[in-house]
């Protein structure tokens, strides 16, 4: 399953993301993947917890060493969204199953949320020395009567089939070592691009500008969402998350 891989498994942690950012500031190389069953403080995007229970998941982290700049960082969230997006493509063949992107990162199945991402990165003065690319995969999670029914979904539930989350974690370390070393290929932008379910949508943009609302018009090739919002103002938003309603 991990061949020759490094990697550190514990059966329970806090977050996967804290276990590879000591590893990799212990010199950890590119590749190295933390993973657990169960993690009692999984961190989501904004500081919220992630949280499944034990066996249900694939909750994973991935040392990258990636040389870019700090504009190209969301390049690596792409890397994520479009290694999970390429894992579960499979399921598309034959079936009504449909994989989109909900920008930046969820992944998401029939719509509604699947797996997210989170990349952490390490600095060491100016330098960067590694991102801790964070992957939580719902697998067979069951949301029924979770405050997230309606909006989250796992595989098995989506596909109605049972999962081998060792031959799925094998082919998304698979798409995330060939992804992240073509941090700067065309290719991944056109890949993530593809799938963004976002675009053409009304959508609210939670960001650094507050809330605004209008139409996801596209997005650039460092990841930035174009908004053109209801009053016909033209925003580039660089981080935060949206909803969508239209
Ligand atoms: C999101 O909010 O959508 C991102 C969720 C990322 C969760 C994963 S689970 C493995 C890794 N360890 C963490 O603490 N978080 C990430």
């Amino acid at each position: 399953m991990l061949g020759a891989r490094p990697f550190h498994f514990d059966p329970q942690v806090g977050s996967t993301n804290d276990v590879a950012r000591e590893w990799a500031l212990a010199g950890a190389p590119a590749g190295f993947v933390a993973l657990a069953e169960e993690q009692i403080a999984g961190r989501g995007r904004f500081g919220r917890f992630w949280s499944a229970p034990p066996g249900t998941s694939l909750l994973i982290s991935v040392i990258l060493r990636p040389r870019v700049s700090h504009a190209r960082l969301p390049r690596l969230t792409m890397v994520g969204a479009v290694a999970v997006a390429e894992t579960l493509s499979d399921l598309e063949s034959g079936s009504d199953i449909s994989v989109s992107i909900k920008w930046p990162n969820d992944v998401w199945l029939n719509g509604l949320k699947v797996a997210g991402v989170l990349p952490e990165a390490i600095w060491q003065g100016q330098t960067m020395s590694a991102v801790i690319l964070g992957i939580g995969l719902n697998v067979r999670v069951d949301f029924k009567g979770t405050p997230l029914e309606g909006r989250a979904t796992s595989i098995e539930s989506a596909a109605g089939l049972a999962v081998d989350r060792a031959q799925l974690l094998a082919h998304l370390l698979q798409r995330i070592d060939y992804w992240s070393m073509r941090v700067e290929d065309p290719g991944l932008f056109e890949a993530w691009r593809s799938r963004l379910i976002t675009l053409g949508r009304h959508i609210t943009a939670h960001g650094e500008k507050g809330d605004l609302a209008g139409q996801a018009v596209d997005v650039d090739d460092d990841g930035t969402l174009i908004l053109r919002a209801d009053d016909g103002t033209i925003h580039r938003i660089v981080a935060g998350e949206v909803t969508l309603s239209g």
